[in-house]
């Protein structure tokens, strides 16, 4: 019995300077159709999204919480972390921040070449909750993670299934003017077996049905 599903959404943003960050291209549309879809298996949603376009940012009877950084991120998620419970990670957090974001907007030098900055790595939230859910004892703790690839989708997704410690990940291509924000798309979702289905293409609200079904359907065969 699943009593809460957890759903995490969009960007994190990482500051440079009180003016500037860096961020990807993740729109939370992906993550706020899951978090509508995960209703069939629980009244009790939390969604968390990063700066995800207004239009996602909340859903309605979830409990909502707004994040900015990959820490942040990282926080929210452990602060609701319980047994019984299905984490479905969409979001797409920065796996960099800079090293010494600034207190005072950065002045353009005159005459300067160019810029370089320095980027120290995030922490890896679904490494940091395979450890928890292990530490704590959990029973019955599930996630599906997602894994947006430019290139090599199925090897690419299979890795970070094991080594981020999930019970599904559901993989799909992405690039300049694919995958991102987007109306049609399409998932292949990969099991620990090997074994894996196919979903779409279709509209992002059909995918998060589809894949929420097939979620629920492993969840209630187990
Ligand atoms: N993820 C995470 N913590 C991070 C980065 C990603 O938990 N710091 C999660 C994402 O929410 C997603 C999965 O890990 O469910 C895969 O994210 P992705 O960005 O595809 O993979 P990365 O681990 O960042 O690897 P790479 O950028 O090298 O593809």
């Amino acid at each position: 019995m699943i009593n809460k599903v957890i759903v995490t959404s969009g960007p994190t943003r990482e500051w440079i300077d009180p003016v500037r960050y860096i961020s990807n291209a993740s729109s939370g549309k992906m993550g706020f159709h899951l978090a509508n879809s995960a209703k069939i298996i629980t009244p009790n949603i939390v969604y968390i999204a990063g700066g995800v376009e207004n239009a996602y940012s909340k859903v309605q009877d979830a409990k909502c919480v707004s994040v900015e950084t990959t820490e942040d991120l990282l926080q929210a998620v452990l602060a609701e972390l319980e047994d019984n419970t299905l984490l479905i990670m969409a979001a797409a957090p920065a796996d960099y921040k800079p090293l010494h974001p600034k207190d005072q907007k950065m002045k353009k030098q005159i005459g300067e070449q160019g810029l370089i900055l320095e980027f120290t790595e995030n922490p890896d939230i679904l490494k940091n909750v395979s450890l928890m859910k292990t530490k704590l004892g959990f029973g019955n703790f599930w996630t599906l993670g997602f894994s947006a690839e430019t290139e090599s989708l199925e090897r690419n997704a299979k890795i970070k299934l094991e080594s981020k410690g999930l019970d599904w990940i559901a993989g799909n291509r992405v690039g300049k003017d694919l995958g991102f924000g987007e109306v049609r798309s399409e998932i292949s979702l990969f099991y620990k077996t090997g074994e894996s289905k196919q979903i779409g293409p279709g509209t992002k609200e059909f995918l998060a049905d589809t894949l929420v079904s097939i979620i629920q359907k492993d969840l209630s065969s187990l």
